[in-house]
């Protein structure tokens, strides 16, 4: 028995996945672990084993006719992309592995002479590691300083410190859309406007936004937005970077080698146009068509929908949990996706962790690449539900008496 909701017919959606339909420890899976990953539905899948049944070649090479429709294939799926978060041109688009990549790509170029010594770089107290760890590099290389926008004991940035952090001396900006380890939806819209003000460039990490709500790239004036597709229903190892036209004429490319090239000679190499220029080598080719495939999903049941859906999960969860006896809240900001950090009084995550999977319940327990957040609250890590469209209130139901049991046996 599944609870059905106005918008999206749940049960219906669940018989699209198949991996959900298992036993673990003897148990129904309950997975609420999609901040982590998410789950793929069949299209997803047969998309999969069509692309190497079907047009499998190398892309962007080949005048044979399997390359072209590879080629198609891949440049519709960055044609989806370019839709799904609104940018204006496709070449605006570069295929990356991932949000890591996407924002090791952008740090490393700026560090190719446009950030110099003294520029500050302000990243948030919220960032995972993925927006922490490269912009050091960047200061390390370039002797550029970091700076972090604080957050209060809700989980939410402090916008007036934010605004004092800005200066002339700001050049680059990089924060998330929405917190991995807290759910925080941050007010990306008004820091773009604010950055701009003082002529820094802004990035946001949406990797826990585009699978969860409408982005649109140029209401945002976002200078560069990136997110990775195993987030949002499809294949691992590739995801975007959108970057303005402008901006990624003015980086220099990130790898050298095949495809990203004009020309080259042994005294010195031209390079491509957009967006060509940051995708050297042969990419993710079969991950990158079926991309589309998993927007074409999510498009067909609408971010709106899925976004009032997982909202009313996360209100129902937060209640319910809420008269659980010993349970602490990490992240109660007033504009949240549907993630719930916690803990048990005086129990570590990791031991609810184990005992949750036992009874057959996907949670991540720890840090969550967010180590200064647990620095923050003096913790060492959470206990994390994050719920996608296909999870439902029975499952918060055995969520909650999966935490009854896991307290009765460790407390
Ligand atoms: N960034 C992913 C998470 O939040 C892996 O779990």
């Amino acid at each position: 028995m599944v609870s059905d909701n106005a918008l999206l017919h749940i049960e219906k959606i669940r018989e699209d996945f198949p991996i959900l339909h298992q036993k673990i420890n003897g148990q129904p899976l309950v997975y609420l672990d999609n901040a982590a990953s998410t789950q793929k539905p069949r299209l997803v899948l047969d998309a999969i084993t069509d692309y190497y049944q079907t047009i499998n070649s190398n892309i962007h090479r080949g005048v044979h006719l399997l390359s072209q429709k590879a080629t198609d294939a891949y440049e519709l799926s960055r044609e989806k992309v370019r839709a799904h978060l609104n940018a204006e041109k496709a070449h605006e688009i570069i295929f990356t592995r991932g949000v890591t990549e996407s924002i090791n790509l952008v740090a490393s170029s700026l560090g190719k002479g446009l950030i110099k010594k003294g520029d500050e770089i302000l990243i948030s107290a919220l960032e995972h590691h993925s927006n922490i760890v490269p912009w050091q590099f960047l200061c390390a290389q370039s002797g550029a300083i970091l700076k972090v926008i604080p957050m209060n004991e809700k989980g939410e940035l402090l916008l007036e410190a934010y605004r004092s952090l800005l200066s002339d001396k700001t050049k680059f900006v990089a924060i998330n859309h929405v917190s991995n380890a807290l759910g925080t939806v941050n007010p990306v819209k008004e820091m773009i406007a604010q950055a701009h003000d003082v002529g820094a460039w802004v990035l946001i990490d949406g990797a826990q936004s585009v699978p969860h709500m409408p982005v649109d790239v140029q209401a945002l004036d976002a200078d560069f937005y990136t997110f990775s597709a195993h987030k949002i229903y499809g294949p691992t190892g590739i995801g975007a970077l959108y970057g303005k036209e402008h901006l990624l004429e003015l980086l220099p490319p990130y790898q050298g080698g095949g495809e990203m090239i004009s020309t080259v000679t042994f005294e010195e190499s031209t390079y491509a146009g957009l967006p060509h220029k940051f995708e050297a080598g042969t990419p993710n080719i079969e991950a990158g068509v079926v991309l589309g495939t998993a927007i074409d999903y999510v498009h067909a049941l609408g971010l709106e929908n899925i976004a009032a859906y997982e909202q009313e999960l996360l209100r129902y969860a937060h209640q319910k949990m809420s008269a659980f006896e010993g349970m602490e809240f990490y992240g109660t900001a007033q504009h949240k996706a549907s993630v719930i950090s916690f803990n048990l009084k005086g129990i570590h995550p990791y031991d609810v962790g184990v005992i949750l999977d036992k009874l057959g319940i996907a949670v991540r327990t720890g840090h969550h690449c967010a180590q200064p957040i647990m620095d923050f609250y003096n913790i060492p890590g959470t206990i994390r539900a994050s719920f996608a469209f296909y999870n439902t209130k029975e499952e918060v139901e055995i969520l909650l008496k999966g935490l009854a049991k896991a307290r009765a046996m460790l407390s």
